[in-house]
């Protein structure tokens, strides 16, 4: 059975670089035979959080967020492609993730953060691991830095250059560590109901 992953991006830039980052993950996972999906914050646009998902009455809730809270619940692991504003996380993201608590629950997560200069979003990755602890998910300790994001990938998403090698090695243990841990974590789910 293919373990399906979604590989989360937020950024709402109309000349956005890490989109790059994000179609490589999805792209490379499937190569390895995950079933891997893009969820693209901007694309789904939800507005600024007023209600989560769960405050709405069954059945209520806009079909955007419907259709994402189900994708959530049924994904065996999933990706975080982080850029970082001034420090920060990227709000399209935050806001995204924020619509939805227990549909988190008892599942992996990596993170693949990026930046324009050398520190490859290693601050917004950092922020990122605390929120996606508090959401219920399971951090993976390997994540990936990329730096230089329109140097390391081209506008399609390839690998280029030196940096590109490095990423390519770096994204294999990565996912190595992400497929042992999603695989883990859905044998332990099949075997012990989660506790609550
Ligand atoms: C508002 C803003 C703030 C930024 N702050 C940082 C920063 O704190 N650290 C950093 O390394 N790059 C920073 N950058 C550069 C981004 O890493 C670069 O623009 C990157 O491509 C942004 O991701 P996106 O193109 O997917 O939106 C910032 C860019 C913007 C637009």
């Amino acid at each position: 059975m293919a373990n399906r992953i979604l590989v989360f991006y937020g950024s709402y830039r109309s000349d956005r670089n890490g989109i790059r980052l994000a179609d490589y993950a999805v792209r490379t996972l499937q190569s390895r035979g995950v079933e891997a999906e893009l969820i693209d914050a901007k694309q789904i646009d939800l507005p600024m959080l007023d209600r989560m998902y769960k405050e709405y009455p069954t059945g209520e809730a806009p079909e955007a967020m419907e259709t994402l809270a189900g994708k959530i619940r049924e994904a065996d692991g999933f990706v975080f492609v982080t850029g970082e504003y001034n420090w920060g996380m990227q709000p399209g993201l935050k806001n995204l993730t924020d619509y939805f608590l227990e549909e988190w629950f008892w599942r992996p997560a990596g993170i693949v953060s990026y930046s324009a200069g050398r520190l490859g979003g290693a601050r917004a990755g950092l922020l990122w691991h605390g929120t996606l602890a508090e959401m219920g998910m399971v951090v993976i300790s390997s994540s990936v830095a990329v730096g230089q994001i329109t140097k390391t990938l081209d506008a399609d998403g390839h690998p280029s250059g030196e940096a590109g090698l490095s990423l390519e090695k770096s994204f294999a243990r990565f996912a190595d560590d992400l497929t042992w841990w999603t695989e883990a974590a859905r044998q332990q789910r099949q075997r012990t109901p989660p506790p609550f």
